[in-house]
This record gives structure tokens, sequence and C-alpha cells, in this order.
């Protein structure tokens, strides 16, 4: 099952140079990977090497998605999982044709409007019932097989299953991940913890004996979990919204040790995945294609680039100069403003989705923009929205995961998936975490003019997300690039400097993923600081004083992105015959260019 063979992975001393021209000596980095076949990018080896199996013996991305998705919910817990969520962005080759696949968490029936409201704050409501949104991952994964898998459906779950069965080491990042929220209590007895109130998620991932999270590198079985997907395998999505399964998860969420909350196993029965179509914007002569509602991503990334597609005057020459970032940065807050007005679930609140993206609107919002820093942006009025609204400025923490994948037939696939935050809300039921995801939702219905926030709780609604699975079109429609990333509201900055490095700078994915970010979610501006051997180094107090000079407020901090990318190039070569047949025998020679981030344990697969 696990061949390390089919697991590629460099990195190799460079010379950081793009097509510009632009050369930054950098030493030691990750360079990209290429293959001609197919390719898979996750952020755990063991997740990408069963991926790349898949897809070895003849899997569709669909095929390799779930073995993927099942073994990151093993292996990489604390961010995706059979409890939580995902967004698809899906190009089906044979169709020509691109769907999103929505499967967000939705409140129960229950839920009401005041949910969060006397909730005890944030961290509380985050590590409780009340926070539990129903699950979506499981009945997507079904849905995606049902329609475009190849390979028999229990086939795709045994990567995972032997891994939980065999064990697999804890890396260094889960354990230092269970060692801060074990900090973060009080007190580590039975009863005064928040953070693994569950005791068995304690005993999973910690030792109780002295209460520190296990080391790195500890063989972790998990047998509850390999059960579950048993059951999965065998039964199909069914096994997991109806009968003991649902029970043990709805009775877990009533019976929270911290906030019972109210989701009921009829909730779990009604969950459907929505297909929705893309969210798509035209930038360069590409087509940027992402998540439309209840996501910001695919408006907020869109967004971001037609504003800065409306202000080549000043961009700047490299992906570093002040003149880029503080382009991109003001073209952030103009997003942020609008996205935290307008955006919510669309079934049940108007979103102005084509008049967000509409080019004279951002036109009219691109002229805001000035060689200084403009300030707090204020939402716009862009064509079709309805007003009065209140915005939901909450800035979300991250978690999460994204997974690219490029099969042999053509297709592609961009996922992010999350339990939102790290371990979502710390519950373990059958051996998967259960998400902390209705956190997404405003906290309070309405400002204090008592104007409704288009983000505030609904019975059966579906939280706002910042995710942003992405696929990117040339000009003949072919996919040229899948991005993503996993970072909370950071995710829409992210991805969209992914594209603009790729783009713009004619860097390919490794070099795109290694320049430090900078992002403005309409409040400071935020560059990160550089890591050696993971990112270029540059001098980030030399920037940040650049943009100070502009009128920016900075921070210089650490990130935490996760982008999975590949960039597809395709071109035409004379078949192999003699000159005879030149020209009539054109065939397609196809590369893919892979980039995985260093900054988590991201690895790229394929051959
Ligand atoms: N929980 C991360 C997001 O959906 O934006």
């Amino acid at each position: 099952m696990m061949k390390p063979s089919t697991l590629i992975c460099s990195v190799a001393f460079g010379i950081f140079a793009s097509s510009t021209g632009w050369t930054v000596e950098n030493g030691d980095l990750p360079t990209a990977v290429t293959t001609k076949r197919e390719m898979v990018v996750t952020a755990n080896p063991l997740a990408t090497a069963a991926g790349a199996h898949i897809l070895k013996i003849g899997g569709t991305a669909t095929d390799a998605m779930i073995a993927v998705q099942t073994v990151l919910g093993l292996v990489e817990p604390q961010s995706s999982g059979l409890g939580g969520g995902a967004f698809i962005v899906y190009y089906d080759a044979a169709a020509n044709r691109t769907i999103t696949v929505d499967a967000r968490e939705k409140a129960p029936a229950a839920a009401t409007e005041d949910r969060f409201v006397g909730a005890g704050g944030f961290t509380n409501a985050w590590q409780s019932g009340l926070s539990v949104g129903v699950p979506g991952v499981p009945r997507m994964l079904e849905y995606m097989h049902d329609r475009y898998g190849h390979l028999p459906w229990q086939r795709l779950f045994v990567p995972a299953k032997v891994l939980a069965e065999k064990g697999y080491p804890l890396t260094e990042r889960t354990s230092d991940q269970v060692a801060g929220l074990l900090a973060a209590n009080p007190s580590c007895a039975e009863g005064e913890r928040l953070f693994f109130r569950d005791p068995t998620a304690f005993e999973y991932f910690a030792d109780p004996a002295d209460c520190t999270a296990r080391p790195a590198g500890t063989l972790m079985r998990n047998l509850a979990y390999a059960k579950t997907l048993k059951a999965l395998a065998r039964w199909g999505a069914d096994a997991f919204y109806q009968g003991p399964i649902a029970g043990e998860i709805a009775q877990a969420v009533q019976g929270d040790l911290n906030i019972p909350g109210d989701m009921t196993t009829e909730d779990l029965h009604n969950y459907q995945v929505v297909v929705r179509e893309p969210v798509c914007k035209t930038y360069q002569g590409y087509q940027v294609c992402g998540m439309g509602p209840p996501s910001s991503g695919g408006l907020a990334v869109g967004q971001i680039l037609g504003l800065m597609e409306h202000r080549p005057d000043l961009m700047g020459d490299d992906p570093l100069a002040v003149e880029t970032v503080h382009l991109f940065t003001q073209a952030g807050r103009l997003a942020f403003a609008d996205r935290n007005q307008y955006v919510g679930d669309s079934d049940f609140v108007p979103v102005p989705v084509a008049g967000m993206l509409d080019d004279s609107y951002l036109a009219e919002r691109a002229a805001l923009i000035t060689e200084v820093d403009m300030g707090t942006a204020e939402p716009g009025d862009p064509p079709g929205a309805v007003g009065p609204g209140a915005p939901d400025n909450t800035v979300k923490l991250s978690g999460t995961t994204h997974v690219a994948i490029v099969d042999r037939y053509g297709n592609a696939l961009s996922m992010t998936t999350t339990i939102e935050s790290s371990f979502g809300n710390g519950v373990m039921v059958r051996g998967f975490l259960l998400n902390n995801e209705l956190t997404d939702f405003a906290f309070s219905p309405t400002d204090n003019q008592g104007n409704l926030v288009a983000n505030r709780v609904e019975p059966n609604k579906r939280p706002r997300s910042s995710m942003s699975p992405t696929i990117v079109f040339d000009a003949d429609g072919r996919v040229a690039l899948v991005t993503g990333s996993p970072g909370g509201s950071r995710i829409i900055g992210y991805t969209a400097q992914s594209i603009v490095n790729v783009i713009d700078f004619g860097l390919d994915p490794q070099e795109a993923i290694n320049v430090p970010h900078y992002m403005n979610r309409n409040g400071r501006t935020d560059i990160e600081e550089p890591i050696p051997g993971v990112t270029l180094e540059y001098d980030a107090q030399a920037l940040a004083d650049a943009l100070i000079s502009k009128g920016h407020s900075v921070g210089i901090i650490e990130q935490n992105s996760g982008l999975s990318m590949i960039q597809v190039k395709e071109h035409e070569h004379p078949g192999p015959g003699n000159r005879k047949h030149r020209g009539k025998d054109k065939r397609s020679q196809r590369l893919l260019i892979g980039g995985a981030d260093y900054r988590r344990d991201g690895t790229v697969g394929g051959r």
C-alpha cells in the first residue's frame, strides 16, 4: 500500500529566479516537483502517498481524494476529518465542466440566532456542544464517488484502515499543537480541562499520567477509527448519518461536558451536500474559479485579483516589492469590507455574487486605492446588494488543510477541508474528532442599530467560510493551476497571493509558496517573518518600514499557510511519426508542476 517510491519530494539548493528576471540568492529552499501523468499534493506525506498510490492503480482524482481525506483524518486529525466539512472545486474533463461541491457543516434545526449570546465568550463557545455543525465530509465522499469515482468504493478506505490498525508515527506538528492546547487549560484535572475535556480524546493525544502531549514519533493506533472506516466502506455514508454512529455523535454533542448542544440524529439523517456553480473571475486572461457562498473565498479572492488588475499603475516589479505589497493589501482591505458585510449562506440571505465581481464596480472600488494606506475600508454598494445590513468582522483562527489533485484523465480537484480550529471542539466519537465550525457564524445576530448580520445563526444554515479551493483556467479553457490553503480568514490572502505569484511574476508553484506572505484583512497589515530553509530570506523590517512610510500599521508575524498547488502546462508537439505524419498526429504533452508548503508537512506525489 504505502510505497515510498511513489512519494516525490525534493529540497534542493537553488537560486530563486523568476521568468521576469527577478533573482534572489536564497540558499537551500524547496524546489518544485514535476510529473507527466498525475499528481497529488497534501499537507502530510502518508496522505500524499495514499493518494499517489490510488492514482497509480488507475484511480481518478476523486478516488485519490477519498483515500487522502480518510488518511488525513487519522494522521493530521487536528485539521480535518469525518466529523468536519469541506468544499471542492472539481473540473470534470469528460464533461468539460466545473462544479463546486458544498459539504459545509450545518446548524442543527433547533439553532436560534442568539445561540452564542451568553455562551461565555468565544473560547468557551468554541469548546462546547453549541459549536458542532452537522458534518458534511462522509456524505461528500459518497456523492463524489457515485459520480466521479472509478475504483471500487471499499478499496479507497484500505490505506487509512491499515494505518489506523497498524499505527502511524505522531508528527511533531500534531504533538506540539496538543501541548499548546493542554497548556492553555487552567488545570489538567478531569472536569477542569476545557481543551481535551473529553476523556477519550485526552487519553488518545496525551499521557494522562502527567498530562503531557504524546511525543512526536509515538506509534498511534486508532482502532475505533478503523472500525468506523469499515462501516463506511461496507454500508456507505448512511452508516455515519443513521444508526449507532449518528446516535453517538448526537449523544456526544448533547452531553458535552462544557455546554450541551442540540444536534439530533434527525439533523444527521437530513444532511445533504449541495452542488453549486463556481464563482469565476477573469484575471490577466485567465479564468479563476472558486467556491461561492456560503464561502466568502471565491468572492474575496476574485475581488482582490480584480481590484489589482484595475491598478497596474500601482503594481511592483516583484512579489516582495513594497508597491506589490501595498496594492495587494489595499485590495485586501476592500475585499474584506465587502465580504464581512455581504457574505453569508446564500440559501438564507441574498448575496450580491455577480455584483461583487462586476468589472465596473471593481473599477470604482479600485479607484479608492492611492499611494498611501486607505485605513479601514467601508463596504461598497455592489449591484444587487440588499441593505442595510451589519458586518461580521470577526477574525477567525486557523485550522483546516488543502488537497490538490490532477489525474491522468485530465480531471482536477481542489479541496479545502476542515474541522475549524485545531482539534475541532476536542471531542472524539468513534475515532474521529467533532468540528467546532458553527463558531464561523457571527456571535451576535445584529449590530447596535438592530441591523441584521448576513452571517447570523439560523436553523439549518451553513456558516460563512473563508475556504478558497481554486482552479485557474487558461485562455483556451484548460486547467492551468490548482491551488488553495488552510489558515482561517488568512486563507483568502494566501490563495490570492499564490495566484499572483504564478500569473503576474511567472513563479512555479514551489517558488510561489516559498515567497513570504503578506495581507490585510481590513485592519493591520501583516507580513511574514522569514523561515530559514522554508521561505525566501528577505529584510522584513525594511519592508515594514517602507509600508509604515505609506501609512500602514504593520505586524511581522509567524504565519501558518499550508498551500498545495499544481500547475498544469500543456503543449502540443508533433507525433512520433516521420515527416509525412508530422502535424497530422499532434500529441498534447502535459507537465505537472507541484508545490507543497514546508511551513507544514506538505508533500507532492505522483508520476
Ligand atoms: N473554518 C475555516 C473556514 O471555513 O473558513
